[in-house]
């Protein structure tokens, strides 16, 4: 079965939402999610969106903040653009419903959060982006020109190269192969194609990300040829709820923004030793201080104490977070709570220029899998909410533009070949595992080029494993989701070995030093990836 839209929308986070309800404006859109609508990483935001919003604020404060957290890599005109065009962003998601927590005068509430010099943070209680979602698909519902595929899940991106009766046109994207919940997998043809799948903490054994995290629009993008950048720098959250039946839950980092003390086991401060902004430096510093300390203590967690701050703030300021460390027995207004860094997000991914173009054209990415350039070598928090509507809004007026696109081209419906059902699913729960880990274990916060190569020929292994299993059995979304972090996972190693210097994000044993002259992009396209080092 075929459908057909103006424009295709892969993911229903903030960045997808947001071009849904722009673009609507000019043609009809499709929305796909891979499980309920508003499952994704948007859903589970805690600290909120950043823009230039205080009186004491300024643009430049802003950009010289998110410069100087991503470590001289940062786009600058990409910073520039979208923070000078956040704060329209922000009133209009206001104007769609979004109900952010004001002060007794009717301002919004700022707080603070790692690296920001200002309050410039807009948060709903500790729930922001559960509250972005809430109000935008209610927006969306009122639109006639939106629709919903929920539980669907894009298997592959069609292009006009892919199929070659189109042999000698100008390639562009047509669209994506969709496994829909009844198992057939239906072709959607569209205009315009929006990559808006958020990142690939999955790739992670320990992940603040929700289940969907799991790098499909990088991985389906670089199969169909398109040009990803900076994959080595993966953000890891400093303070993840340490439990073991906590899933990595997010302890926000407006905790410490509101005065919360990172210690150890001993009661001791310790971040005053690695950064004159203390527990408010930039991400990666505090990462990589609890990790060394972790290393160097042999303790399994360290601490971030709020029992200084009163009860009454704390529960009315933080519900979620004091709800959920109640529920695991923490009550975090009488005793500290026990935190681990955990891979939080990606900075970079599908590569596009200031209006979401990728290097295919009709493919726009924008949110999480897109790489703008605005976060740079570590994004500065709460940034990513603030990139996805600007480019949310940008890259819906580019779709506008391509509205002129024929929707003549006829793609060949899905081929299943000789696939049967699998009676071996174990290869797939036990390749998630060990991918997973070994991702965790060999390319997390301090890397060495030993454990990334160790890390690259495991994966080359697992991969091909993978690609025996898809072209075997007949597709379901596991096989999708692990065979998509199978190729994030090498895009990231691929990448990191490519850097031989530490920047950002991506510390390295090997070359501890930043190197000015090394001052530039990784971009890596199909087929380079095979290539020994
Ligand atoms: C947090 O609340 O600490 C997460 C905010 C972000 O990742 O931007």
């Amino acid at each position: 079965m075929s459908e057909q839209f103006d424009f295709l929308v892969l993911g229903g986070g903030i960045a997808g939402l947001f071009f849904a309800l722009k673009a609507a404006e000019h043609g009809r859109v499709a929305i796909l999610t891979k499980r309920a609508r508003n499952e994704c990483a948007t859903r589970y935001a805690q600290g909120g969106i950043a823009a230039v919003l205080a009186k004491e604020d300024s643009i430049e404060a802003h950009v010289a903040d998110t410069l100087n957290a991503g470590a001289d890599l940062c786009r600058e005109p990409s910073v520039r653009l979208c923070v000078s065009e956040g704060p329209e962003r922000l009133r209009e998601l206001c104007d769609y419903g979004v109900q952010f927590t004001r002060r007794a005068d009717g301002l919004l509430d700022l707080t603070r959060e790692g690296g920001h010099t200002r309050r410039r943070v807009a948060h709903a209680d500790d729930l922001t982006g559960g509250e972005i979602e809430r109000a935008l698909i209610q927006a969306c519902d009122e639109r006639e020109n939106i629709e919903f595929f929920p539980d669907c899940t894009a298997v592959e991106l069609i292009t006009l190269e892919k199929i070659s009766r189109s042999a000698g046109r100008p390639n562009r994207c047509l669209g994506a192969y969709v496994l829909r919940p009844s198992g057939d997998i239906d072709t959607f043809l569209a205009r315009v194609t929006v990559l808006a799948t958020g990142g690939a903490g999955k790739v992670y054994l320990y992940t603040s990300n929700p289940d969907t995290a799991t790098g499909d629009g990088v991985a389906m993008a670089y199969r169909a040829g398109a040009r990803i950048a900076n994959m080595e720098f993966y953000q890891f959250h400093p303070t993840c709820l340490f439990h073991p039946h906590a899933k990595s839950f997010l302890i926000s980092e407006a905790l410490r923004g509101e005065g919360g003390i990172l210690r150890l086991k001993s009661g001791e401060t310790f971040m005053e030793h690695y950064h004159p902004m203390g527990a408010l430096a930039p991400r990666d510093v505090v990462a990589r201080a609890i990790d060394s300390e972790l290393k160097r203590s042999g303790d399994d967690c360290v601490w971030l104490d709020m029992t200084h701050l009163p009860t009454g703030y704390l529960i009315e300021r933080f519900p979620n977070i004091h709800a959920t460390c109640k529920a695991f027995g923490i009550d975090m207004t009488s005793q500290p709570i026990p935190v681990v860094p955990a891979a939080h997000y990606q900075c970079g991914g599908v590569d596009v220029d200031l209006d979401g173009q990728t290097s295919i054209p009709n493919l726009l990415a924008i949110g999480e899998c897109a790489c703008t350039g605005f976060h740079g070598a570590n994004r500065l928090a709460s940034n990513s909410l603030l990139e996805g509507v600007v480019f949310g809004h940008r890259a819906a007026k580019k779709a506008a533009e391509l509205m002129d696109t024929p929707l003549d081209a006829i793609a060949p419906p899905w081929d299943a070949g000789e696939a049967v059902p699998s009676d071996e699913s174990v290869l797939v729960t036990h390749n998630w595992e060990e991918l997973r880990r070994l991702m965790w274990n060999y390319v997390g916060i301090v890397r060495t080029n030993k454990r990334l190569r160790r890390a690259q020929r495991r994966i080359e292994m697992l991969r091909e494993e993978i690609r025996e299993y898809y072209w075997r059995f007949n597709v379901t979304r596991d096989v999708i989701e692990l065979r998509n972090i199978a190729d994030v996972a090498l895009l990231i190693v691929d990448s990191a070995l490519r850097r031989k210097e530490s920047r950002g994000l991506h510390t390295t044993l090997d070359y501890p030093d930043r190197d000015d002259s090394l001052r530039r992009d990784t971009l890596v396209t199909r087929g380079e990836i095979e290539r020994p080092f």
